[in-house]
């Protein structure tokens, strides 16, 4: 169901009616260790803060109607981080996925994953696939975590499966279009994003997404992410919606 225009709740209602929901929304999740030092916390209760917004978002995306929401859950880059703090982010979705499969269940939400989910700890591999295989029959929002990703590793593993192709003799270099080549990334055969949502201030795409975001609507908010909250979610699709779209093209007005 999509709650554009109607009138109840002071949120939703202000969204255009008419005007399109974004289909795909990506969302980098930052800014959960400034949250916690402003509160001279450790970093990982940011992080938990953080799953909290993630459960309200999840919830609030589907609601509107989006079609594939995009979590930066532990990048490539994150393992860079104290052992402690990299040991916290593997179990939080261990935590999150078992706590709210009966929900996702329930909400017709279908799980995936991007990234190489064969590097994580066994235990988070174990929820993972509980959550990709429990959800799979689903046929409503898909909810796709981004797990030890990277856009650049992503985009050389979809080179390297191409290679092979061409090596084997199943595929010639003639063959090789965008289009083509879309299906050998992790993300093969979801629409690119409409809206990248980027909280916390920081104004760069971190190696998300870097094929998929060509033609992305981008949406920068100072709000730290556990501080962010569905008027934020509402105020970058009303943003987007108010957005004129060319792909390169010319105004139509
Ligand atoms: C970036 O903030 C955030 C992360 C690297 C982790 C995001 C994880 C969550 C929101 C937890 C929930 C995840 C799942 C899958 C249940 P940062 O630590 O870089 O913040 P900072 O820039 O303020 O230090």
């Amino acid at each position: 169901m999509t709650m554009a225009g109607n009138k109840r709740g002071p949120g939703p209602g202000r969204l255009i009616a008419g005007k399109k929901i974004p289909r795909h929304v990506a969302i980098i999740m930052d800014g959960n260790g400034r949250w916690a030092k402003k509160r001279y916390l450790p970093r990982i209760a940011g992080h938990r803060a953080g799953m909290r917004t993630l459960r309200k978002i999840v919830d609030f995306a589907n609601e509107i109607g989006v079609e594939i929401l995009s979590l930066y859950a532990f990048s490539t880059e994150n393992w860079k981080r104290p052992p402690g703090e990299v040991e916290f982010l593997m179990r939080l979705p261990e935590e999150y996925l078992y706590k709210e499969l009966p929900l996702l269940i329930e909400k017709n939400i279908v799980v995936r994953i991007i990234g190489e989910p064969a590097q994580l700890p066994a235990r988070t591999q174990k929820a993972i696939k509980t959550a990709l295989d429990k959800t799979q029959k689903n046929t409503g929002m898909i909810l796709n975590f981004a797990f030890n990703y990277g856009g650049r590793t992503e985009i050389v593993h979809a080179v390297k499966t191409l290679c092979a192709e061409v090596g084997r003799g199943r595929l010639s270099v003639d063959e090789i279009t965008e289009n083509l080549f879309e299906k050998y990334l992790y993300s093969g055969g979801m629409p690119d994003p409409d809206l990248l949502i980027r909280p916390s201030g920081e104004l760069r795409i971190s190696n998300f997404l870097l094929w998929q975001l060509a033609y992305t609507e981008l949406w920068f908010t100072d709000v730290l992410w556990p501080d962010f909250k569905k008027e934020h979610f509402w105020e970058a699709v009303l943003d987007y919606q108010l957005r004129e779209r060319r792909f390169g093209g010319v105004s139509k007005f």
